[in-house]
């Protein structure tokens, strides 16, 4: 499949699998729209694959577990004029341990990280 020059959106983009599906992406000529908390990191990522891949990147802090976020997020992109081809939902914490151990407000929180589109 071809998608050079296509507009992929990566949430969690930050570290871990985001960041590698942001590195995998950009080397295959896919511009990029970097979401996460950590917009120093963001921007580093940023800063790296322009110079090295000449994709464009666009950089949106937001924590995704605030209401309206994705909504947020949503028309920061569209005011850009960007229309995606791809998205990546990865932003996300995971859980260890028994379920009934743990408590429901951790439970609660990891599943909004989850991040469909939270309420508008
Ligand atoms: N690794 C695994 O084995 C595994 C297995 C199953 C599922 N998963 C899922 O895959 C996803 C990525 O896992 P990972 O291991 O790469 O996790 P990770 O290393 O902890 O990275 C999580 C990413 O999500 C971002 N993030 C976390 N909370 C956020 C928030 N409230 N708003 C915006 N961004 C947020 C973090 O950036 P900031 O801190 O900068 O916001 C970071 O970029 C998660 O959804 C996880 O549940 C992972």
């Amino acid at each position: 499949m071809e998608v050079r020059g296509k507009w992929a959106l990566v949430t969690g983009a930050s570290g871990g699998l985001g960041a590698e599906f942001a590195i995998l992406l950009a080397e295959r000529g896919v511009n990029l729209v970097l979401a996460a908390r950590n917009h120093e990191r963001l921007d580093a990522l940023a800063t790296d694959f322009r110079s090295r891949h000449g994709v464009e990147v666009v950089t949106h802090p937001v924590d995704m577990m605030l209401p309206g976020a994705a909504l947020d997020l949503y028309h920061a992109i569209t005011k850009r004029g960007i229309a995606l081809d791809i998205l990546v939902n990865n932003a996300g914490q995971g859980l260890q341990g028994a379920f009934l151990e743990r408590p429901i407000e951790t439970t609660d929180r990891s599943c909004n990280s989850t991040f469909l589109p939270s309420p508008i």
